[in-house]
């Protein structure tokens, strides 16, 4: 039965956004594990990030921009290897820089959310074993520690690490992401754990130094079971099972961050969604009807199951829309994902859950990891020569919505 959409209006206060990571955007973080990844000579990566979006040092004219559409927040990242360049060792310089960030976020009116850790971490700790060294709690909360005693309040939301639920299985068990073990289950399993710590020890020293509201961001893709399907059993099914463990320490967190871009349906054969397979580098990326450029299911309404998930997990606790969109070489298809999604929101929010944001992925075409540039997530198409931001029609579109506090148009079945 289609739900039905009762209201179009999104609560006052509301924050409508875009979002980046640091090492996607900034261009020239030489001093990571993601750096040395794409260089060795192994590299699944199809190339290298090199200069990114220079967002590094356009980001005033990004923040300008972002504000000029009509959007009221940006959720961009830190980079750990530009504030700890050695271990033990914290640049002024660096922290005086993403103060400058957050300065540009207010001088425009635009309520800045920042990442601590999305994917990479400095090369020395890299090279002491990364996110299974033994170690990573404790630098992880020094490293938030001097972070949030430099940006203060200056932040107005804190997420701690980014999708913590991969990290384990991509970089331990499948290789596909540094530091590229296969099958190394023990290693996996300490970077869980891992990451489970920091982000407890994380948060409450962001808390403790600057006061802010702090969170932790799930990937939540929408698992859908038919009759027959067995649960639990594929690689991703037991990656989302690490959420339940995120789930347990967000009940205690002041937000929780859902990021959704698909679903994946299970039948008694197993996995029926393109894209289910990450490890698989042969996999169909091209888009059609039914598939986005990442190969994933053209399914908008994924994150009306991901907000619901992230609510029975964590009730009471409010949510926040950290990410959210589709890769496409298609604008009227992404104006149309987006107006789908904030449905969702909205039937979500009609339902009496406390979501709070829809922050759009991405602000700018940017490095998707090991496809590259070849995925074009952005509101904002960015020249590859010249750096040259191209606003698409999606971002005027999305800060109307924004200034309006609203979805134009009757209600609709969703
Ligand atoms: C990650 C981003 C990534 C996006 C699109 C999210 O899982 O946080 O870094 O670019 O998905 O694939």
């Amino acid at each position: 039965m289609p739900r039905m959409v009762e209201t179009l209006t999104f609560p006052d206060g509301f924050l409508f956004g875009a979002s980046i990571s640091a090492y996607q955007t900034e261009g020239g973080n030489t001093n990571t594990d993601w750096w040395w990844w794409e260089h060795i000579q192994a590299t699944p990566c199809s190339e290298p990030s090199g200069d990114a979006c220079d967002f590094y040092h356009r980001y005033q004219d990004d923040v300008a921009m972002l504000a000029g559409f009509g959007l009221n927040t940006f959720r961009f990242g830190v980079e750990w290897a530009r504030i700890e360049p050695a271990e033990g060792e914290f640049s002024r310089a660096e922290l005086a820089h993403y103060r400058r960030v957050l300065d540009a976020c207010h001088e425009h009116g635009v309520v800045p959310i920042v990442t601590f850790h999305h994917f990479t971490v400095p090369k020395w700790l890299h090279d002491m074993g990364g996110i299974a060294a033994e170690r990573f709690p404790a630098l992880f909360e020094r490293y938030c520690d001097r972070t949030a005693q430099a940006l203060g309040a200056r932040i107005a939301y804190a997420c701690t690490i980014n999708e913590p639920q991969g990290l384990g299985s991509s970089g331990w068990i499948l290789g596909i992401n540094p530091p590229g073990h296969h099958d190394d289950r023990d290693g996996a399993q300490r970077a869980v754990d891992n990451l489970l710590e920091a982000h407890r020890r994380g948060a409450a020293a962001i808390r403790g130094r600057a006061g802010v509201p702090t969170g932790v961001t799930l990937a939540l893709p929408d698992l859908q079971y038919e009759d027959g399907a067995q649960p639990g059993t594929s690689s991703l099914e037991l990656e989302s099972h690490v959420n339940d463990w995120f789930f347990e320490l967000a009940r205690n967190d002041d937000f929780i961050g859902v990021q959704t871009y698909t679903r994946f349906r299970f039948g008694p054969e197993g996995s029926r969604s393109p894209g289910s397979d990450w490890s698989d580098a042969t996999r169909e990326l091209s888009e059609s009807d039914h598939t986005t450029q990442m190969g994933y299911e053209y399914y908008p309404q994924a994150l009306g199951g991901a907000i619901r998930r992230a609510h029975r997990s964590c009730p009471g606790v409010p949510i926040l829309v950290t990410e959210n969109g589709i890769a496409t070489a298609d604008d009227e298809r992404r104006t149309a994902y987006i107006n789908t999604a904030m449905r969702e929101v909205l039937a979500c929010l009609a339902e009496g859950i406390d979501v709070r944001s829809y922050l759009y992925w991405s602000l700018l075409d940017n490095f998707e990891w090991a496809l590259g540039y070849a995925p074009t997530f952005g509101l904002v198409a960015v020249d590859r020569e010249t750096f040259a931001r191209h606003p698409r029609a999606s971002a005027t579109w999305l800060g109307q919505v924004a200034r309006a506090g609203a979805l134009s148009g009757a209600a609709q079945s969703v």
